[in-house]
């Protein structure tokens, strides 16, 4: 079965980073995006080595389409306005 992606925006921060956890940990792909601003790449460092997960430092606010080509061609599809969500 084809896993579903799913892009987290400010993926480094306190919500963002337990977000990112609970979807890898539920069989997600997730694509975390965040440019540090308030976030660490610490609150992800542990997920970083895990296949389904990939951290772009970002800013989610400028360049999408910059975003979408780094994290590999993905199909995306905005459904809200701070998430992508990719097949
Ligand atoms: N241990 C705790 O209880 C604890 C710890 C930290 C925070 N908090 C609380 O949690 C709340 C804040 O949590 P949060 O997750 O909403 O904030 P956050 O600042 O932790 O997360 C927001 C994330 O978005 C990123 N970001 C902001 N603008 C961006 C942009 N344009 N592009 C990409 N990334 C961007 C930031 O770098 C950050 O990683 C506050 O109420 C705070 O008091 C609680």
């Amino acid at each position: 079965m084809v896993k579903k992606t799913i892009v987290i925006t400010g993926g480094a921060g306190f919500i963002g980073s337990h977000l990112c956890d609970r979807l890898v940990r539920e069989g997600f792909r997730v694509i975390c995006i965040d440019n540090l601003i308030t976030g660490s790449k610490d609150n992800v460092r542990h997920l970083l080595n895990e296949k389904d997960f990939l951290f772009i430092r970002q800013d989610a606010a400028q360049n999408r389409k910059s975003a979408v080509s780094s994290a590999g061609q993905l199909p995306l599809r905005l459904t809200k306005h701070h998430t992508l969500s990719a097949q």
